[in-house]
């Protein structure tokens, strides 16, 4: 379990005399047995990897940043303050927010950006909820650098569905950059065209000995012989979706997006950003030096992409400690086959409560576009397919982001921030995965809007989206806030009623989904948690691209199914 240290208990302690003046008299979400206090401080740091210094953004200049250990039920606090020139703010990815919409973080989404200089606390309560999650910034592309581990464990007393491990251990694979990443994500955006590969992958911030410069800057766990672990594995990379392996030895999931599954064992797993799994793995194999291995999962056609595996030691203790580790076999970066296989393992532990009647059908393609180029440097400004500029999309509509915070806009009834006309299925049908979405077959332009798709509290909603081919299809890691899916079912292929089978009931609940490439996957939720809830893709540049749309889920008339008013400290555009 997780230590406590007494300084940070007084800090708390302190801390809730403080709120206790400050909090207005408003509805809580009933449970929280603790309150944990975290105190979280945007820095910039110093640091070199891969023979280069650089400055990066942290939290408390830790890279990974700290660890946000709570058990259910508790009442989460964490106070932010910026102490760099840049725009932060922080988003709990996967907690589901209940009631409290204005703690979960995207920046123009729910929350004006914390400036320099400013403090902005989050406030929240982790109702029915345990598990490995992550909280990452979520302006820019500032979440290259500033993210970190949410640890949830049962409450006291309620054991893990499975042999109790030996050890946990929290493993997070990254990407990292040379180059500035506000200063790359201006210049990718300017040129129309995609962004370059991270210079490296990492685990918990260590690129590994495939890397320059590197023989020294890796991760490690000390194992046992007999023993079993549970690793917590969680993607916080910008731009990639990854491959996970072990030499030698078998990873049984059991759990994914901070839900238990029925264990499924496996050799590699993939996780694409924002996704976690959490695997048991058995020191059984002589005693060695292993490598645990992260490498690239690229679906789309002609992108470019980092090949180097990052690697991390496995090392039994008594293995010699200079001894050459043995190599991770890890899928080939186009292996779909591996990627469907262990997402077909995917089984909530136990039978669940999937929606059965359904009140709002939604379909949504999402996918890449290339807009004709407007600029008069063409060279500089329309690197795209064919002299285009990049945009992405759902339903054929790239997302601008507005510049006040759309919850604030819907909660005060700000007009002329965003429409409410996002459609609930595509402007046209053709075929998505072999055709463009005009007449003209290479016009592949979408439109652009702030456009929001409003929900009456307590509806049933079934979500099929579909990828396109567009430009090319790939594999959408696709994120909703404020709440969790059932994936019900996902192919290859346009989505097609007819032959589609789903699973209603033991399908995994889930946070993000890693839709097929050149298929579809069918989700369905609940929308019972007011709010202004962002969904996207988690690929960071198809985010910039406009693969997003927000959802308006209006208050309901029982207890406890109205968003409270805004906190006092939220920050200003
Ligand atoms: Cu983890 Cu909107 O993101």
């Amino acid at each position: 379990m997780a230590k406590f240290s007494v300084t940070s208990f007084t800090m708390w302690l302190s801390c809730l005399v403080l709120y206790a003046q400050t909090m207005h008299a408003m509805k809580q979400w009933p449970g929280g047995r603790s309150t944990r206090f975290y105190d979280f401080k945007v820095q910039t740091m110093r640091i070199t990897k891969l023979c280069n210094a650089k400055d990066i953004v942290t939290i408390n200049g830790m890279f990974p940043g700290p660890v946000v250990y709570a058990q259910e039920g508790d009442r989460v606090i964490v106070r932010v303050t910026n102490q760099t020139p840049y725009n932060a703010t922080i988003h709990w990815h996967g907690v589901r927010q209940r009631l409290t919409c204005w703690s979960d973080g995207p920046s123009y989404i729910t929350q004006c950006p914390i400036q320099a200089g400013q403090t902005f606390t989050y406030e929240f309560t982790l109702v029915q909820q345990k598990g490995t999650l992550l909280w990452h910034a979520h302006v820019s592309w500032l979440r290259g650098t500033v993210y970190g581990a949410i640890v949830v464990y049962p409450k006291t007393g309620v054991p893990y569905p499975f042999t109790y491990p030996y050890e946990e251990h929290i493993i997070i694979l990254g990407e990292y950059w040379l180059k500035d990443l506000l200063q790359l994500e201006q210049a990718v955006l300017a040129s129309g065209g995609g962004p370059p590969p991270a210079d490296a992958y990492t685990i918990n911030g260590h690129p590994g000995p495939n890397y320059n410069c590197s023989s020294n800057d890796v991760y490690k766990i000390d194992v046992v012989l007999g023993k079993t672990y549970l690793l917590r594995l969680i993607n916080a990379g910008l731009n990639m979706e990854n491959f996970f392996a072990i030499a030698n030895h078998k990873l049984t999931i059991v759990e994914a997006d901070a839900e238990y599954t029925k264990p499924f064992t496996t050799d590699r797993v993939m996780l694409g950003p924002g996704q976690t799994v959490n695997v048991l793995v058995t020191a059984d194999q002589p005693i060695q030096r292993y490598s645990m291995a992260m490498g690239p999962y690229m679906s789309a056609r002609n992108v470019p992409f980092q090949n180097i595996s990052s690697i991390a030691y496995f090392q039994y203790l008594g293995a010699m400690p200079n001894s050459l580790a043995l190599p991770a076999p890890l899928p080939s970066f186009n292996d779909n086959l591996a990627v469907k296989t262990v997402m077909d393992g995917l089984k909530s532990l136990n039978p669940v409560d999937v929606p059965k009647e359904i009140d709002t059908n939604l379909f949504i393609t999402i996918g890449l576009n290339v807009q004709k180029c407007r600029s008069k440097t063409p060279n500089q400004n329309c690197q795209g397919a064919n002299g285009g500029v990049m945009a992405a999309s759902m339903n054929n509509i790239s997302f601008i982001k507005p510049n006040l915070s759309l919850l604030e806009a819907y909660y005060k009834k700000i007009n002329g921030y965003y429409s409410e006309d996002f459609p609930g299925v595509p402007l046209k049908f053709y075929d998505f995965v072999n055709g463009a979405p005009n007449n003209i077959p290479n016009d592949t332009e979408s439109m652009n809007g702030t456009r929001t798709k409003v929900l009456e509290f307590g509806t049933r909603v079934q979500l099929i989206l579909q990828d396109t081919g567009t430009v090319s299809t790939e594999n959408h890691p696709i994120h909703l806030h404020g709440y969790s899916f059932y994936v019900v079912g996902y192919g290859t292929g346009n989505y097609n009623p007819q032959t589609a089978t789903f699973n209603l009931f033991d399908p995994p609940y889930m946070n993000t989904i890693g839709v097929p490439v050149g298929g579809w996957a069918a989700i369905r939720f609940v929308a019972d948690n007011p709010g202004v809830w962002f969904m996207h893709c988690h690929l960071e540049i198809h985010l910039s691209w406009g693969l997003s749309v927000v959802f308006i889920v209006k208050n309901g008339h029982g207890e406890l199914e109205t968003l409270p008013h805004p906190p006092a400290d939220l920050p200003r555009c």
